[in-house]
Parts: structure tokens; C-alpha cells; sequence
């Protein structure tokens, strides 16, 4: 799929079919998400797999809004190592990039299984705390290892609908001089 058709036509899909996607697609999927840029490169993602149907079941009592997840095939958890991360925690200055770089790992995943013929749903967890607190505990993940989205795959057992143009051209301020 041409990138620029990808980027116009990828939908959430949170309707799937019960058919498995491979371990290869899987990985090529999450190959493009490892692809993206991070803050001085860091690259301070990881990224769960989970295949497990009862976890699948049980992630709207952690995420209320992830009830169809139980359908997917998988569920990837994308976290941020926040010991990575390209941070600053000293003086005055205190800030992280974790969750931005997720937040680009995650949209290349979305595009990527796309471009697969796979859909997914972001769905949010950081900067949730309590969701991101629930999850951590659920996985027995360390506190450095920040679950930042879970995003349900499968194949799509819907079309969703396309939206109407988003393109809004007065959100675009053009500036020559400033
Ligand atoms: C940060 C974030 C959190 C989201 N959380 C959820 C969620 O918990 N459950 C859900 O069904 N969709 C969730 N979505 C998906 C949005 O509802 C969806 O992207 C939006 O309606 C636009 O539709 P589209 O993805 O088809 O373009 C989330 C999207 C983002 C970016």
C-alpha cells in the first residue's frame, strides 16, 4: 500500500475476524514501529504481545473502552522504558520524552498492520495512572517499563465507514515573516 493512501485511509477496526495473524506479520508489523524517530534515538519502546484470550477478556476492567479487544487476535501493549528514554531529572529541569516516542512507535504500528491488511484500535492507557498502574500490576512489569497504548489486531470483520474530509485548511496559518 502507497504510504500516502495509508495514512488517508487507516480507520480504527474493532471488529474482527476469528483468524489468526502470524508470528511473521506480527513482526514485520512491529518492525515499521521500531522504524520510527524517538528523542535522540533512544528508542525506549517495547512491545508485549499478548495472545492470551482470558487477558483479552479481562482488559475492560482495567481499560473500560477495550471491550472488543476480546475478539482480536492479539492485543500489543506498547510501553516506554523510562530508564531510556531521553530525559532530564535534575535542577530545574524535569521533563521525558517516553510518551511521545510511544506515541509515534504506536501510529507507525497502526499504519503498518494497515498496510498489512490488519486492523487495530488505539486505545489509551498512559497517561492514564490508574490504567497504567493496573496494567503494570497485571503484567508484572518493572517500574521502569511505562505501558503507554494497547492496541487490539485482527483481521477486519467490518469496513468502517471513511470520515468526511478532514482536511481543514484554516487550521493552516501560513506564515512568511514573523
Ligand atoms: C490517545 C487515543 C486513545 C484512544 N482510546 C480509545 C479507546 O480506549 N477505545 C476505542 O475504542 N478507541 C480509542 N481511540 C480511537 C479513537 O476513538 C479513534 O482514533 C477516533 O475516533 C478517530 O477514528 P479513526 O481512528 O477511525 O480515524 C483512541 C485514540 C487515541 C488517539
Amino acid at each position: 500500500m502507497e504510504l500516502m493512501e495509508g495514512l488517508l485511509t487507516r480507520r480504527s477496526v474493532r471488529q474482527y475476524q476469528d483468524k489468526k495473524i502470524d508470528k511473521e506479520t506480527i513482526k514485520k508489523i512491529i518492525k515499521a514501529a521500531q522504524h520510527s524517530p524517538s528523542a535522540h534515538n533512544m528508542q525506549p519502546w517495547e512491545f508485549l504481545v499478548i495472545e492470551d484470550k482470558k487477558f483479552m477478556e479481562e482488559l475492560r476492567y482495567i481499560q473500560r473502552w477495550t471491550s472488543f479487544a476480546k475478539n482480536a487476535s492479539c492485543v500489543v501493549i506498547v510501553c516506554g522504558d523510562t530508564d531510556k528514554a531521553f530525559s532530564r531529572d535534575k535542577d530545574d529541569e524535569k521533563w521525558t520524552y517516553v510518551d511521545v516516542d510511544c506515541a509515534i512507535a504506536t501510529q507507525s504500528l497502526l499504519l503498518a498492520a494497515w498496510a498489512e491488511g490488519v486492523g487495530t484500535c488505539y486505545c489509551g492507557a498512559a497517561p492514564m495512572q490508574k490504567i497504567v498502574d493496573a496494567l503494570r500490576e497485571r503484567l508484572n512489569l518493572p517500574e521502569n517499563i511505562r505501558p503507554f497504548a494497547i492496541v487490539p489486531m485482527g483481521y477486519p470483520a467490518e469496513t468502517p465507514k471513511q470520515p468526511d474530509d478532514r482536511y481543514d485548511e484554516s487550521k493552516i496559518k501560513w506564515i512568511e515573516k514573523v
